[in-house]
């Protein structure tokens, strides 16, 4: 049996990502983000959805660029705390201990600490509601070679230990169930 619920946001699991912002150091901001996904493909585009009441705000609208950072069961800590403390009272970076390293096409800084960073240029901002959704293209990754397998080039997701969201709990990645297509794939 099912009951029917008022309209809300239920799609979970999601990630929990570290937004780093801004331009120069003074500038530089984190935010935590779960409203977050990709959008297409080909051109690689994302989106982050961000309420206009947040420091960051500013600094995200100012750059119209900025990076995704995906965090791990280690930075959990940090992920939580710059999503409760704010720019305009904390420099995050400094207060987290966590790096600001040089992204490769934009100005925002990379989170040195995080295994995979996401360099984005905004293309659209669109007012929904409560959010304001970032229309994003991937202009650049930068991946942590300490997960990258030499032999086959691959980034190693679960030993990365990538942090889940779910519904105000943070998980790490359980157990692998099956890869992209197994359902179907022939027995040998
Ligand atoms: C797990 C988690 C997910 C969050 N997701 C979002 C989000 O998608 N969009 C948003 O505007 N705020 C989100 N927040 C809240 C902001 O991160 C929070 O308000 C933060 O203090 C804003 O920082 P700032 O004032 O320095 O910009 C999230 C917070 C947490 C803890």
């Amino acid at each position: 049996m099912k009951q029917d619920w008022k309209p809300g946001t239920m799609i979970y699991p999601l990630p929990a990502v570290m937004i780093s912002c801004g331009s120069t150091p003074d500038e530089y901001n984190i935010l935590t983000a779960s409203w977050v996904g990709t959008i297409c493909t080909n051109p690689p585009m994302c989106y982050v959805s961000v309420r206009p009441e947040r420091y960051s705000y500013p600094i995200l609208t100012r750059n119209m660029e900025f990076v995704i950072n995906l965090t791990t069961e280690k930075l959990a800590y940090a992920t939580d705390w710059c999503g409760v403390n704010s720019g305009k009272d904390y420099s995050k970076f400094e207060e987290m201990k966590l790096t600001p390293g040089k992204a490769s096409l934009v100005k925002a800084p990379i989170i040195e600490e995080s295994p995979l960073c996401i360099e984005c240029r905004v293309k659209e901002v669109l007012a929904l509601g409560s959010h304001d959704m970032f229309v994003a293209e991937v202009v650049n990754v930068q991946a942590d070679t300490a997960f990258i397998d030499p032999n086959t080039g691959a980034f190693d997701m679960k030993r990365a230990g990538l942090l889940v969201y779910t519904h105000g709990k943070y998980y790490g990645l359980g157990d692998l169930i099956g890869t992209f297509g197994w359902s179907v794939r022939k027995k040998k």
